[in-house]
């Protein structure tokens, strides 16, 4: 984060003697980036960090990519991902490139050591669930809907709360900077003197939880950090407890931000995407679509013109709304709309919503710069039938019932529909069924998916 936090002991200056009770120094860290000028934060701890009797490689990282030459919009439904591993083995990449990698994890079983990612910034997005992250900069509560922010380096374990009687197991998103790069807020939002959030910006420092007690756990015994590095994730073993911070101040620590607490910007005509904006790194964005009043222009069109992102691929996560505006889009879903050829508004849609005064859609989108590329894991969940779906009198519905719900398990399946195999969902019916939702008191909604 770029605004100066502290937390715990610290002694009055910088680099000077600051001794535990039994009267031996605490150890000083120094945790910077971008070569000690980027943010930083100075760490006090118990034991020296230093100080490891053991290490081994475990297991890769490296994420395989399929389907690199094919060109085409994407929609992979994720909610069928049944859970599996723990907060950190239990993540599915879908979609990555040398930026950014977009994994979804169902945890199934608490982490039983800490983890530390020393390659990239992670941004989850918590879609069910909630607990605690302790971290070494100290206890992240979370609930759903939360954006949490690890900064490269931070050692940390997920503790999920026990799941409630007819609550949704545990999901997240998760969005990491593979090149490297600091997931922050974007700059325009903040002042250029003092780095305080802008009153342009939709959201500010109140909306941000930063890291609270408990913060210091003096043990000793056997405990293992995992870390990720070199794309291996590699077991060191410590002989006194990794989250030993008696106190730390600086710029670079992790924090929570509720999705609900994004103030969106809305105008009379309709807004674009960076509007909606929440983070980004280099070469990605991240933006938060959340329920909002529509365009107000006596003749506006609500929902977004077709566009060419010339520049960008575009992910969307679905959280909730009104998912039948989109046809065939669940809780859970992504899309891919790819540089290269437009996407926009499905056929009627334009028309249909018309009138429309407010949306309940929530959606978390990340856009890249470079083209984003399909693991095995997203050929496995998507719906071939979605490319196809702007043609006129094309329902989902249909496409199921005729084409066995296609769910492709090889490449080759994939790629004869990319190359225009007149396939059940194309045969169309007369006339365009459209959806729409909405209270009476709050008039017509509409979802306005970018
Ligand atoms: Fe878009």
């Amino acid at each position: 984060m770029p605004y100066y936090t502290k937390l715990g002991k610290l002694p009055s200056k910088r680099h000077i003697q600051f001794r535990r009770p039994d009267g031996k120094l605490y150890a000083e860290e120094v945790f910077g980036t971008e070569g000690f000028v980027g943010p930083t934060s100075t760490l006090y701890h118990i034991n020296p960090p230093t100080q490891v009797i053991g290490w081994k490689a475990l297991y890769s990282t490296k994420v395989e990519y399929v389907e690199r030459d094919t060109m085409r919009m994407r929609h992979v439904k994720s909610a069928p991902l049944p859970p599996k591993g723990d907060a950190v083995t239990g993540r599915v990449v879908l979609f990555g490139n040398s930026d950014v990698e977009i994994s979804v994890c169902a945890p199934a079983e608490p982490m039983k050591y800490h983890f530390k990612n020393a390659m990239a910034d992670e941004c989850f997005f918590i879609h069910f669930g909630s607990g605690t992250v302790f971290t070494m900069f100290g206890a992240l509560k979370f609930g759903p809907k939360d954006y949490i922010v690890i900064p490269k380096g931070t050692i940390y374990r997920f503790e999920f709360d026990k799941t409630k009687a007819g609550e949704p197991q545990p999901r997240m998103l998760l969005m990491e900077s593979v090149n490297g790069s600091h997931i922050l807020p974007p700059p325009r939002y903040l002042s250029k003197k003092t780095a305080q959030f802008l009153e342009h910006a939709p959201y500010c420092e109140r909306d941000l939880r930063l890291p609270e007690m408990p913060m210091t756990f003096d043990k000793k015994g056997s405990f293992e950090v995992r870390i990720k590095s070199r794309d291996l994730v590699h077991s060191y073993q410590y002989s006194y407890h990794p989250l030993d911070v008696v106190g730390w101040d600086g710029c670079y620590y992790p924090y929570c931000f509720n999705i609900d607490d994004f103030s969106p910007i809305v105008g009379k005509h309709h807004m674009p995407p960076p509007t909606h904006q929440t983070f980004e790194a280099h070469n990605f964005v991240i933006c938060s679509f959340c329920p909002r009043p529509l365009d107000f222009h006596p003749q506006a069109i609500v929902v977004p013109y077709n566009h060419s992102n010339l520049d960008s691929d575009e992910v969307l996560y679905y959280v909730e709304g009104n998912y039948k505006a989109r046809k065939g889009i669940e809780v859970g879903s992504l899309s891919l709309h790819p540089q290269g050829i437009p996407h926009g508004p499905h056929p009627g849609t334009p028309e249909a919503t018309i009138g429309a005064t407010h949306t309940n859609e929530l959606a978390v989108m990340c856009d890249t710069f470079a083209p984003l590329y399909p693991t095995q894991a997203a050929l496995d969940l998507d719906d071939l039938h979605y490319p196809r779906s702007w043609e006129h009198g094309w329902e989902p519905d249909e496409a199921a019932a005729t084409a066995g719900d296609a769910k492709p398990k090889t490449t080759a399946k994939s790629t004869a529909a990319v190359k225009g195999k007149k396939s059940a969902a194309t045969k169309s019916k007369a006339g365009t069924k459209t959806t729409r939702s909405g209270s009476a008191s709050r008039g017509k909604a509409a979802d306005t998916w970018s």
